[in-house]
């Protein structure tokens, strides 16, 4: 099977399957969250989509089989640019010294999410997804935070990304690295 990558879609199936693949992605431990497909189409509608340098992509299996789940996407991402006064990037921040801010931050463009369905995991959809991404950013870097007990750091890690600290984002909540690549 191939992959055919296409923009983040707006509406439509294809929005809805993104949404499926997020929510399937994130239903199996460690994250056990289920009803994550509504906080992301949420989130997208009233924050993400606005942000400065919003970009995305989906994955879609080539050719369509309808067996295939969610309206043929097998995988979602997007990302923007990183800017003060956005929660994620003001407690990483907060965490920083004053040189690793400078180094991380001033100009780092955001991996937010990314997703594959679990059926189509460790095929290499992941990866073509976050090069998609990154591909011709003017940023300096590119940020993101990955829990420390899921695999997804492999991935970064093997794609050039390193450990710029290690943090919880809630009190008591699940460690999370947050990692950097020089772009
Ligand atoms: C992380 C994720 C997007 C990777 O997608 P993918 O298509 O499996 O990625 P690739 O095939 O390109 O690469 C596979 C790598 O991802 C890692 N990985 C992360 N989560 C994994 C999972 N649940 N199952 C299998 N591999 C996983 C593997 O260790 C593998 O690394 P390696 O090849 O160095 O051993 C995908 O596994 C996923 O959606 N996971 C659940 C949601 C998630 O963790 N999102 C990231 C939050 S920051």
């Amino acid at each position: 099977m191939s992959w055919r990558i296409e923009p983040f879609p707006e509406e439509g199936a294809l929005l809805e399957g993104a949404i499926e693949v997020y929510a399937a992605a994130f239903a199996p431990p460690p994250y056990s969250d289920p009803d994550r497909g509504e906080e992301i189409r949420y989130r997208l509608r009233s924050l993400h989509r606005e942000r400065l340098g919003f970009r995305g992509f989906i994955s879609l299996s080539e050719p369509k089989d309808v067996s295939t789940p969610s309206h043929g996407v097998v995988g979602m991402t997007y990302g923007y640019c990183s800017q003060r006064g956005q929660w994620w990037r003001d407690v990483v921040a907060r965490k920083l010294d004053r040189q690793a801010r400078k180094q991380w931050l001033d100009s780092a463009y955001e991996l937010v999410e990314i997703a594959v369905h679990p059926s189509f995991q460790n095929q290499g959809v992941g990866a073509i997804l976050v090069n998609n991404l990154l591909e011709g950013r003017p940023e300096s870097t590119c940020v993101l935070s990955t829990r420390t007990d899921s695999r997804a750091h492999n991935l970064y890690a093997r794609l050039g990304f390193e450990i710029v600290t290690e943090m919880t984002f809630t009190p008591g909540g699940a460690p999370f690295y947050v990692m950097g690549k020089m772009l």
